[in-house]
């Protein structure tokens, strides 16, 4: 949705332009009619710039000439202390910051990955606003997670809570930013926004995306295996996949193979596509109210017998179910399910997931603008993977 600036413009500074949320929001922000300063790392794995990162989203992102010249790109990394500014870049910043949107983490569930995982998300969180410490920022527009509150049985509200048992260390850390930032908004007099989004997809007209992970990393996974076993059937003996009950129906060219999805009652995967959660923020941004935590989240979540149908339709796949289980059943009983276990890991709790999000404070600055969430059908589910696979899982965008 293209929107009418009704503000005067502002001066943010964007963290987190190179993925997926943050670049969507910078962009939109310099649409807008805003000046919008990036900090970027170089990555040291790669020679390319921070300009020459920004510059091959910007035209991913299809930018207007007039938004790109609205926006500077500065070399700096959250992890260290003074964010490795250079002394005039540090300067230029301070002074001329009025908002932060602090979109900048690391996403991984991995326990392996605990101490990056808090380096970025909380040390990080803390170098930039030590930094930006006595500076002119007057709002901070934080990108949470709707996960926040760990597994609660209740509803998850839009406000502070303690986590009722975090799944994974990525859910730990941003409850505890919320605390920092909370914390140093109160103290320093700043407005604090928290945007909470539940799992963000691609574009749901366009299916344009540039992250491949969450809902993109089961039927990435399915539609590998769906390969491996094909060739196996097509090109040698055919043997490793008829022991894993796998075969080919020679008429239709279906694929049989039997994958069972633990599933427990009344789970579902709560999606929101990148468009809505992008204007969501937008408009939240001026929204009135003293309380200004927001959920992004839907309606209503996708049950998994659903996506696993979407997915079984659009690979051409049988045999794939998701099967309702206790918590305690182990209901992995094949070595096909225990390949395809492995490969979904870090998602299994969210594919189980009962967690129910209340986003009516949102829905309050949200429904009167116009801006609702999608219910996710097949066809936007068609229309993302069959970019995610025109795309080859995003290696041939050269971002
Ligand atoms: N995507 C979702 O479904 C979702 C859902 C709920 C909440 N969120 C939250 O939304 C925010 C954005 O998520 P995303 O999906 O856009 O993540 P993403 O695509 O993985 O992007 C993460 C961004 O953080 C930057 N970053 C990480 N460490 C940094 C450092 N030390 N210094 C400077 N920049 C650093 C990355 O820069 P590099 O490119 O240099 O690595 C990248 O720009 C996060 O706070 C996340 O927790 C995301």
């Amino acid at each position: 949705m293209m929107r009418v600036r009704s503000k005067p413009e502002k001066r943010f500074l964007v963290t987190g332009a190179t993925g997926f949320i943050g670049s969507h929001l910078a962009g939109a922000l310099s649409e807008e009619g805003h000046s919008v300063c990036l900090l970027i790392r170089t990555l040291p794995t790669q020679s390319t710039t921070s300009d020459d990162r920004w510059n091959r989203i910007a035209d991913w992102l299809r930018l207007s000439p007039a938004a790109r010249a609205r926006i500077t790109v500065f070399a700096g990394d959250l992890d260290a202390p003074d964010l490795n500014l250079s002394a005039d870049d540090a300067r230029f910043l301070k002074a001329n910051t009025e908002e932060i949107v602090h979109a900048a983490a690391s996403t991984s569930f991995s326990e392996r990955k605990r101490t990056e995982i808090f380096q970025t998300n909380i040390i990080g969180l803390g170098n930039l606003l030590s930094f930006m410490d006595g500076a002119s920022c007057s709002r901070i527009h934080a990108i949470s997670t709707a996960y926040v509150g760990g597994n609660p049985v209740a509803p998850c509200m839009e406000v502070f809570s303690p986590p009722h048992g975090c799944l994974n260390p990525y859910e730990e850390s941003k409850h505890q930013a919320e605390i920092l930032l909370r914390e140093f908004c109160s103290r320093k007099g700043v407005r604090l926004f928290i945007y909470r989004p539940s799992i963000v997809y691609g574009n749901s007209r366009t299916g344009k995306t540039f992250r491949f992970n969450a809902l993109y990393h089961p039927v990435r996974s399915i539609a590998y295996l769906r390969d491996l076993f094909m060739k196996d059937l097509l090109e040698n003996s055919g043997n490793q996949a008829r022991k894993m009950g796998i075969s080919l129906d020679p008429t239709d060219h279906t694929l049989h193979m039997p994958i069972h999805f633990r599933k427990r009652q009344g789970t579902g995967v709560n999606l929101v596509p990148i468009e809505y959660c992008t204007d969501s923020i937008l408009e939240l941004m001026n929204a009135p109210g003293t309380d200004r935590i927001f959920h992004i989240t839907n309606t209503k979540s996708t049950p998994l017998t659903d996506l696993v149908s979407f997915t079984g339709r659009l690979l051409k796949i049988s045999g794939m179910v998701a099967e309702g289980v206790s918590a305690q059943q182990n209901p992995t009983s094949s070595a096909l399910d225990h390949l395809f276990q492995r490969y979904m890991e870090p998602y299994q709790p969210y594919i189980e997931d009962t967690r129910v999000f209340d986003d009516s404070r949102a829905a309050q600055t949200l429904l009167p603008a116009g801006i609702h969430c999608p219910g996710f059908s097949y066809s936007i589910f068609e229309q993302c993977m069959t970019y995610a696979m025109k795309s080859n899982w995003g290696r041939t965008l050269g971002l």
